[in-house]
């Protein structure tokens, strides 16, 4: 046994909607690391938990009908089937509305308060005076007060950029009552981030993060840490702050608490030492995977946290990419926003599990799941290669030699080159480059297929006198094959687990030192995976296609209408003033997302000669792909603008009243880019 140790955590997910196909990238990827862990004889612990706390679940349950608790249980029982068929294997899966949650959480803020890291003083926010609750700003809604965009979240705009406070937003609603905000006072309990500058400075160059993911935390803390809010007035479903009555923890201060809450839980189901994982001076591993959204939480306050609550810090946080479906964002009108359970109801779950392993690197980038590669990859390399070698070869060794294999190494030179390739493998799954382990393995697979084409066992089988060399030859096949699965097994453990009850073998570790099967006895071959039916996709993508019609939930009838009526008529100008305007045929020859940004679009366009940068806020309507090489009309002479992400150098013209519905104003054909339009 080794004495390596190891703590593991997906993001907690939040209990107020189901797990879908960009979830399951992080814990799938979390659990192929795990199971490697495991398989190579270490301490390794995976635990998680759902994440319950926050005004979305409050509302959520409210508009429901049903308490909070009521909603959360069921979520949880959803999500737990969900992670189960997947074969996502937490050793404890917890929540954060739970009693080791709350004690933690009050141990935390209180050392916290005590080391002098938690300021109070009175703010301003918005309120909803018939709800009576402070509004979070994405319950907020109004037109942006510098460039007048319609249906804008409280915070900032994502047509022009503008950053500014809810309560400068024009025409602003509740989203939760459709009713004009007022504004109130509350007191507020801020987490000095800033105590941790020197810290953070160091720990986050220390080989903690992902180059990338370093780099962005120095330009963030370059820009100066700002004090983290981290209360929230009643109504609020949370954990009330221990000293401070009516005052309740930001569901992002006790959810990382809540890692530590599920091992707690853990470690009281099989005696493990809670202490020696989270002291200071832990000799344990702390391993966070996360989605590249929640860097910032993960980087920045979770360690300062611990480092405050005299607990140890991370030993790294992996960040992941988020998920495309055949390129384009998930997009629920085109049925690629997939549940789980849609998924699960027409397909194998370990099909996904080897495409995103075979797709998954160390690094943020984003992974596309298209739907024709995933079906070319299961095909060929798990059906068509890996499984067939057992088809090819089991049948024999059961009708000809009664199931037992031959009692030598056929090829012990081959035998050992599968072997040899285990610390490669071992490397990549540790580094968590299982794209280029997956190619490994398939190339042992072409070898072991090569192998078989050479010795053609078929053609022996029908030849007199050559019992032995079939015997030797099948037996070969099959102790490449159980080496093969036994190097899928992190990704795959069903198949790995049939492979092994029809090899007859207890559950393998990782294969250091493996010796061949001689003489052994094995049990009769049953299919161990099928191909992947194009209908089956066409189906799931058919039961993900929701209508856009209906108003996106947790909006207000008032809020909604009024996002989709049709803007009053501006005040008139003069020709003088629209003569001003410059209106240029312009060529989109680049369009890429922006990160952080919801709605917008980075557009390069060519303006017949002249190149310029434009920020458009039509990501709800179009993918970069859809406008690529496309024109449009662009206000050309529009003074460069600083917004949040850059300076964009223009306006893009578009037509719609948000959404999907937004369409972007696209000249004839013969148009050429730089002409004036007039
Ligand atoms: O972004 C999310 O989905 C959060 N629920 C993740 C929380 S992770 C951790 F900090 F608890
Ligand atoms: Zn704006």
């Amino acid at each position: 046994m080794s004495d390596r140790k190891i703590l593991v955590t997906s993001a907690l997910p939040y209990a107020n909607g189901p797990i879908h196909l960009g979830h399951l990238v992080e814990y799938i990827q979390t659990d192929i690391w795990v199971r490697f862990q495991k398989m190579r004889g270490h301490q390794c612990w995976y635990v998680c938990a759902d994440d319950t706390h926050g005004t979305p679940i409050m509302l959520r349950a409210d508009r429901e009908g049903i308490t909070p608790e009521q909603l959360i249980a069921d979520v949880e029982q959803q999500h737990r089937a969900d992670f189960d068929a997947f074969g996502v294997a937490f050793d404890h899966y917890h929540s954060t509305h739970s009693p080791e949650n709350q004690q933690l959480s009050a141990m935390v803020y209180t050392r916290l308060r005590d080391a002098g890291h938690i300021n109070s003083r009175s703010i301003t926010q918005a309120y909803d005076p018939v709800k009576n609750m402070f509004l979070p700003d994405r319950f907020i809604k109004g037109d942006c007060p510098k460039c007048g965009a319609t249906d804008q979240y409280g915070d900032n705009c994502e047509a022009c950029g503008a950053t500014y406070s809810p309560m400068e937003l024009k025409n602003a609603v509740s989203a939760v009552s459709g009713e004009k905000p007022i504004e109130k006072d509350s007191v507020h309990y801020f987490f000095n981030l800033g105590n941790f500058a020197a810290m953070l400075g160091e720990w986050t160059k220390a080989g903690h993060l992902q180059a990338e993911v370093s780099n962005k935390m120095a330009e963030w803390l370059e820009n100066g840490l700002q004090e983290w809010d981290i209360s929230r007035d009643a109504p609020y479903f949370g954990f009330e702050i221990p000293d401070a009555p009516g005052k309740y923890f930001y569901v992002w201060m006790d959810a990382p608490i809540g890692y530590m809450a599920s091992f707690q839980a853990l470690c009281a189901k099989n005696g493990l030492s809670f202490d020696e994982f989270w002291q200071k001076d832990s000799n344990t591993e702390l391993y966070h995977f996360i989605g590249k959204d929640i860097i910032y939480f993960h980087a920045l306050f979770w360690p300062a946290m611990l480092e405050g609550a005299q607990l140890r810090t991370p030993s790294a946080i992996f960040a992941h990419g988020f998920l495309t479906v055949n390129g384009e964002k998930m997009s629920k009108s085109r049925g690629t926003f997939i549940k789980a359970r849609t998924y699960l109801d027409h397909l194998n779950p370990e099909y996904l599990r080897y495409y995103f392993a075979a797709k998954l690197s160390a690094g943020v980038d984003d992974l596309d799941l298209n739907f024709d590669d995933f079906t070319q990859r299961v095909n060929s390399d798990l059906v068509g290669k890996v499984v067939n070698i057992a088809s090819r070869c089991s049948g024999f060794i059961s009708k000809r030699f009664d199931g037992v294999l031959a009692a030598d190494c056929a090829e012990p030179a081959l035998f050992q080159q599968f072997i040899d390739a285990q610390a490669t493998i071992a490397e990549l799954y540790e580094n968590r480059e299982y794209g280029k382990a997956m190619r490994e393995i398939m190339a042992l697979a072409d070898k072991a297929n090569q192998y078989i084409d050479d010795k053609k066992p078929w053609l022996i089988a029908k030849e007199d006198g050559k019992d032995q060399e079939l015997h030797a030859v099948c037996s070969m096949a099959l102790n490449l094959f159980r080496l093969l699965v036994t190097y899928l097994r992190p990704v795959l453990p069903t198949l790995a687990t049939n492979a092994e009850s029809f090899l007859n073998l207890p559950a393998q570790s990782w294969p250091v030192a493996a010796t061949p099967l001689l003489n052994h006895t094995i049990n009769s071959f049953t299919p161990l995976m099928t191909r992947v039916e194009s209908d089956k996709i066409a189906a799931i993508v058919e039961a993900s296609k929701e209508s856009l019609e209906k108003p996106a939930t947790g909006k207000s009838v008032k809020a909604a209408v009024q996002a989709q009526s049709v803007e009053p008529l501006a005040e008139p100008i003069d020709i003088e003033d629209f003569v001003k305007i410059d209106l240029r045929v312009a060529r989109i020859i680049k369009a890429q997302s922006v990160e952080g940004a919801e709605k917008l679009l980075q557009l390069t366009v060519d303006l017949g000669g002249e190149t310029r940068n434009i920020f458009a806020g039509i990501k709800s309507a179009y993918s970069a792909e859809q406008l690529e090489g496309r024109l449009t009309i662009v206000v050309a002479n529009l003074k460069p603008r600083k917004m949040r992400f850059g300076v964009s150098e223009g306006m893009a013209l578009a037509a719609g009243p948000g959404g999907k519905d937004i369409w972007l104003l696209s000249p004839d054909d013969g148009a050429q880019p730089g002409m004036r339009i007039k």
